[in-house]
């Protein structure tokens, strides 16, 4: 659990993964219109995904950053931040933050207009 909140919120330097919440908001309820919120989500959901993308089944539009998260993302801690993502009660507000003018830490094609 320690770990997986490590990564949500700090992310990983050696790894070169930023932290979920800079891209999916602070409270990880997902950012502007094409960040999707991360909490509430079945733990095999969100395993199958981060999977997909390991494997190219799951591609977004290039640059797709998720598909450069999941394969950084060694197995043992995609483990680690689905465990303590999807031990998260969900937030009383489940909309997205609005998107900040901060850029985001990678380039993601899905986020461009
Ligand atoms: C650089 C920005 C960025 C970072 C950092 C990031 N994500 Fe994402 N994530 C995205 C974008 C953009 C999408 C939407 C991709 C698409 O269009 O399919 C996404 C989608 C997802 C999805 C798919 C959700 C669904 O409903 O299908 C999951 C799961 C996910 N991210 C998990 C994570 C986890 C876990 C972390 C932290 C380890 C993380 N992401 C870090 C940008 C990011």
């Amino acid at each position: 659990m320690a770990r997986g909140e490590v990564l949500a919120k700090k992310g990983d330097k050696r790894l070169d993964i930023p932290a979920c919440t800079e891209c999916h908001g602070n409270v990880l309820t997902g950012q502007g219109d094409y960040i999707p919120g991360l909490l509430g989500l079945p733990a095999d959901y969100v395993k199958k995904q981060l999977g997909s993308w390991r494997t190219h089944q799951r591609r977004a539009t290039a640059p797709d950053c998720m598909a450069s998260v999941a394969r950084r993302l060694p197995v043992a801690d995609i483990e680690a931040v689905v465990g303590w993502l999807s031990a998260q009660p969900l937030p009383t507000h489940t909309k997205a933050v609005p998107m900040i003018a901060k850029k985001l830490p990678m380039d993601c094609g899905s986020v461009k207009p």
